[in-house]
């Protein structure tokens, strides 16, 4: 069987990792890939940017099934390209990935399904925002629609730069990703991912996982795209997770499969957990990095590939999914400069010990030059250790990160609740 993985960071990496777990082990072709999926497939170069070259290397390639792992081919409509050229896909669609491409799609949809989340408006006209801002008693959270790569979501302390905020995002400041803003209502509680595979119409609950988001230890400095995450979630109860799939994620594909927009795909809720009450922040058409990097060691062997293919297929059992009762701990390791800017080029080293049955390296930014390893994202790789405890699996994980020598790298030392 031929596989082709589109993208190339963490996630995709560990992707091709899960793929060849089981006793049916695809040939992969990883586009664009990284140093560390060349090690497991072949990679080939494209621009994500560009679905009709994505269909075109899944064509030349005879893959059997494309796994789409980030959010711009899948808004840009990869799929159903995919679909009318008879490729089978796993991920949703044009239509249903609207989810994560519109915020203001999303509250509006999630409206109609009576989704518990927080108070929102929609604004398109620099004229509306002064009042619609006023109408919240607490400074609102102000989004850009569209996507923006991390960017598009501010939290203002005071309502003036909440309108300030808003009226740059309506004059370009993020180009056309924010000329729709949305505002909503500040929620607090405790944050929590969860995570699905559906086939538009049966929906599997996968195992969960907490990010980690801000830069530094404790949860301060900058938010990133994620410096760590562990699996399971110790936040998240089996009933919690139950109330998130009935109250949240149930009635959201209820209402995409009623306007005739099914979602098939990976699914990844953002929860705000308000007095344990779950209520949806956003969804992600997709999966998370680096959630994927945790979350898919601790599934059966081969069993990655059977849900991404039954998936692809409209054929999946409404069976749970098995878990490895055994935990992961994911530190990712970040260039000099990120999240701002991150300086690319770094040389990295990598000690030979770092990897066992136990342990190992995913690669996110890194590639090979001149017959070396150097930097070549923000994110750089991540470590993933597993073990019968969280307190072993970070031990193992951190001894690792040791291991892992550039100029100017970054990381968390408390992953995991160190
Ligand atoms: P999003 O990309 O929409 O998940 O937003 C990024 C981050 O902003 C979230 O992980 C939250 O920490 C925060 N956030 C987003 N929306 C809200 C909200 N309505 N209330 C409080 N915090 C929020
Ligand atoms: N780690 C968060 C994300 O993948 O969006």
């Amino acid at each position: 069987m031929r596989v082709l993985v589109v993208g190339g960071g963490g996630r995709e990496h560990a992707i091709c990792r899960a793929l060849q777990t089981g006793s049916v082990r695809p040939e992969l072709v990883i586009a664009p890939g990284n140093a560390g999926t060349a090690r497991l497939g072949r990679n080939v170069a494209v621009n994500l940017q560009e679905p009709a070259q994505l269909v075109a290397v899944a064509r030349q390639e005879h893959a059997e099934l494309v796994i789409v792992g980030p959010e711009q081919p899948l808004v840009l409509g990869l799929v159903d390209r995919l679909e009318a050229a008879g490729i089978r896909a796993c991920g949703p669609k044009m239509a249903a990935a609207k989810i994560e491409g519109s915020k203001a799609h999303l509250r509006e949809l999630a409206a109609s399904a009576n989704v518990p989340g927080p108070a929102f408006a929609i604004l398109t006209e620099v004229h509306q925002v002064a009042r619609a801002v006023g109408r919240f008693a607490a400074p609102p959270v102000v989004k850009a629609d569209g996507l923006a790569a991390g960017k598009g979501v501010f939290l203002p302390a005071t309502h003036e730069e909440c309108i300030a905020q808003a009226e740059a995002l309506l004059a370009g400041s993020l180009g056309d990703a924010g000329r729709t803003v949305v505002l909503e209502e500040r929620l607090t509680g405790v944050e929590a991912s969860a995570f699905f595979v559906c086939d538009g119409d049966v929906c599997v609950r996968w195992p969960s996982a907490r990010d980690h988001k801000r830069l530094r230890d404790g949860d301060q400095g900058p938010n990133t795209g994620g410096m760590g995450a562990v699996s399971p979630n110790p936040a998240l109860d089996d009933d919690t997770l139950r109330e998130i799939e009935a109250q949240v994620v149930r009635p959201t594909l209820a209402a995409l499969a009623r306007r005739g927009t099914p979602y098939s795909g990976f699914l990844f809720a953002g929860l705000m957990l308000c007095e344990r009450r779950p209520m949806l922040l956003e969804f992600n058409a997709r999966l998370g990095d680096p959630e994927t990097q945790a979350i898919l060691p601790r599934l059966p062997a081969g069993a990655f590939l059977e849900l991404a293919d039954a998936c692809s297929r409209h054929s999946l059992r409404p069976a749970a999914v098995a878990e490895d009762p055994r935990v992961t701990c994911a530190v990712v390791l970040a260039a000099a400069g990120y999240p701002e800017r991150s300086r690319l080029g770094d040389p990295v080293d990598i000690e030979p010990g770092l990897e066992s049955a136990d342990r190992w390296l995913d690669y996110s930014g890194i590639k090979a030059k001149n017959g070396r390893l150097v930097t070549s994202g923000g994110r750089v790789a991540t470590v993933v250790a597993r073990a019968d405890s969280s307190t072993a699996a970070g031990g193992l994980a951190y001894r690792g990160v040791a291991m892992v020598r550039f100029a100017g790298a970054q990381h968390r030392r408390d992953i995991g609740g160190r």
